[in-house]
């Protein structure tokens, strides 16, 4: 029996490693056994225990309840909890997923202390240094020794930077896994009232500067009254405060909602518009159009193939972007792999050990 340490600590790395641990336990139950550390970076019920509940995901072996703070301090704290963790226990490689400050901490230790790193969501890129999750990818990518691409951009990316074949695996996306996987669960959230847009952001770049939100959230208010309907606005504990102190008229702000919650909604909704990475793809796996609130994306194919659309930070770029997008019905996501990804990550990971 092999044993793989998986490191989680933010909301999406949650609905990312439902799809691995359920693959474990149905087809590897034998052969590879799991334990599951949190960082403790999202500690909120709504952004943590409800995935955990709702996915059915292992409970946490290890949890360092490092919770929020400045990049260095948050990121410090979990290298030496992961650290400890790994010299208190012997395991056969660690898991980590896509790009947050959990991601770099876990790959730096277990890399320093010779423990292979296998990457899910490796190679992509923004080509934006000034995002936290750009370094974190980078840098994570180059600790690690197996590289799991979700698509053939990302493969590309990996080659361009001097990774070898050998390293890397186009092992398609674990999200698109899960679409497929729990689509048929989705259940509407309570506090959904038949709006036909979904909106979220949360970016520091797009939130840290009031005036920069102010003018995101004045271009979806627009968007939504031009097209006569309402937008769902689940918003980010982060700013919550914040979102709280401006009035849009066709914008109606509600808590965080659980993965069940979100698949339901974009069951429901005809565009949403967002600056996150992982519900840009969910978006698309639903066959809905995206209006991207940022000037660059990692999911370049998507963009490319029509179905989503990067937008400046003005009201009226994204309000013009909203209507040309809003009655587009985007081709099946054929870029993201076979809805496969978990069991191509775990037959190679197999083949290492
Ligand atoms: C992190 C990731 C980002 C990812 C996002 C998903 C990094 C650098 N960023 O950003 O890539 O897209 O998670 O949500 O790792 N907070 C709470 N309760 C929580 C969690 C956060 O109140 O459960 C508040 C705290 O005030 C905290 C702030 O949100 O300081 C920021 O949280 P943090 O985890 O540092 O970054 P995110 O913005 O969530």
């Amino acid at each position: 029996m092999r044993k793989i340490l998986t490191i989680v600590g933010a909301r999406p790395q949650f609905i990312k490693a439902a799809a691995i641990s359920h693959v474990i336990s149905e087809q590897f139950p034998d052969s590879i056994a799991e334990d599951i550390l949190h960082t403790g970076q999202h500690y909120d019920d709504a952004m943590s225990a409800t995935f955990f509940r709702e996915l059915a995901i292992p409970a946490p072996r290890y949890n360092l309840g490092v919770g929020s703070g400045s990049h260095g301090s948050q990121t410090a704290a979990m290298l030496k909890g992961v650290e400890e963790v790994l010299l208190a226990e012997t395991y056969d490689a660690v898991l980590v997923y896509g790009d947050t400050n959990s991601t770099l901490a876990g790959a730096l230790a277990a890399a320093k202390l010779g423990v292979p790193v296998m990457h899910v969501e490796a190679g992509l890129r923004s080509y934006n240094r000034a995002m936290p999750e750009e370094l974190n990818r980078v840098l994570t990518d180059h600790a690690s020794t197996l590289l799991f691409a979700p698509t053939l951009t990302a493969m590309e990316n990996l080659r361009n930077e001097g990774f070898v074949d050998e390293r890397m695996l186009f092992s398609g996306d674990v999200m698109l896994d899960n679409v497929r996987r729990y689509a048929p669960a989705a259940t509407l959230p309570p506090t959904y009232d038949g709006e036909e847009m979904l909106l979220t952001v949360h970016r520091n770049t797009n939130t840290d500067a009031p005036e920069r939100l102010s003018a995101i959230l004045s271009g979806v208010d627009e968007a939504a009254g031009r097209m006569g309907v309402q937008a769902l606005f689940p918003v980010h504990p982060r700013i919550r405060q914040r979102v709280d102190s401006m009035m849009f008229s066709h914008i109606r702000t509600v808590a965080p909602l659980s993965y069940l919650q979100t698949l339901a909604v974009l069951q429901r909704v005809h565009l949403v518009m967002t600056d996150s990475g992982g519900l840009q793809k969910e978006t698309f796996f639903s066959r809905r159009p995206c209006v991207v609130l940022r000037e660059e994306t990692e999911w370049t194919e998507i963009v490319a193939c029509g179905a989503a659309t990067l937008t400046q930070p003005t009201a009226t770029s994204i309000a013009d972007a909203a209507a040309r997008m809003w009655e587009l019905t985007p081709s099946e996501p054929l870029q993201f792999g076979d809805g496969h990804a978990a069991n191509h990550i775990l037959d190679a990971i197999s083949s290492l050990f």
